[in-house]
């Protein structure tokens, strides 16, 4: 570490103005990359302080903060904000305020996950590539340290309909339906969410498409996100559907 301050310190500053254009930042166990993504937004650590570069900006967050996983660095006033998780932004992200960088999230390892803000801190869900039926599904979240999606309110059902909206490719008609963690199998007609809640009335009515769930012959005890439906339906907990899996972020 030593020797590598003393190089740095020796280099030409044309050199070091190279190093601070590039666009990943490497610090020990993280990688930082550039995030152009305009629909997320920062989570600050601190309100931040004046850096020299964006590689210093994001080698300082991950040295000051343990949970340092993004940094906000402005090429202008020159000033670095460090971050946790990213979160989704409701509305596009002024992007003058300067370049993003952030650590690819951990969600269980999975590729096609998203953030979201939770009592406890961030959360993240993730679409699994399998199709399942509901059982096979809600084990299979729980042996990935999570439980099958729940949306007990408007912001997650808004987060589902971002991330996984109407499909109108009518040859592509289930890229859009997904196992929620929602089912009756224990009790006909009382609905209990993955978290063990039970689906309170008024919000039932607002999330079900209407005359739904409706037990469709006495078989359909379990619940699917239909994007373009309701959104929600119950079905055949034997039919087999991608699912979406919830969990604490980690490292
Ligand atoms: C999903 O909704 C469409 C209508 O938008 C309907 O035709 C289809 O049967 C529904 N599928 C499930 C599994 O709920
Ligand atoms: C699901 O279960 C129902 C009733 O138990 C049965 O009629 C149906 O054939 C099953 N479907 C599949 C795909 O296994």
């Amino acid at each position: 570490m030593e020797n590598s301050h003393n190089m740095l310190s020796s280099l030409p500053s044309v050199l070091i103005l190279f190093f601070a254009a590039i666009s990943t930042a490497a610090v020990p166990g993280r990688t930082f990359k550039r995030n152009t993504d305009p629909l997320v937004d920062i989570v600050p650590l601190s309100p931040g302080w004046t850096e020299t570069s964006s590689v210093s900006c994001v080698a300082r967050c991950a040295r000051e903060f343990l949970t340092c996983r993004s940094a906000l660095f402005n090429k202008v006033t020159r000033h670095c904000t460090p971050g946790s998780w990213l979160l989704p932004s409701p509305s596009a992200r002024d992007l003058t305020q300067g370049t993003l960088y952030s650590t690819a999230m951990s969600c269980n390892g999975k590729a096609e996950s998203f953030t979201y803000a939770a009592d406890n801190g961030v959360m993240c869900a993730w679409l699994s590539p399998r199709r399942l039926n509901y059982i096979s599904a809600r084990e299979d979240c729980i042996a990935n340290q999570a439980r099958l999606y729940t949306i007990r309110t408007d912001e997650k059902l808004e987060l589902l309909l971002r991330h996984y909206p109407p499909d109108r490719d009518q040859y592509h008609q289930d890229k859009d339906r997904y196992w929620i963690g929602l089912d009756d199998l224990e009790n006909e007609g009382l609905f209990i969410w993955a978290d063990g809640t039970a689906l309170a009335d008024e919000w039932k009515a607002r999330v079900f498409h209407p005359g739904q769930p409706d037990d469709h012959l006495g078989v359909e005890d379990c619940v699917i996100y239909n994007a373009s439906f309701g959104p929600l339906n119950d079905i055949p907990c034997n039919d087999s559907w991608q699912y979406i899996c919830e969990t604490e972020t980690s490292a």
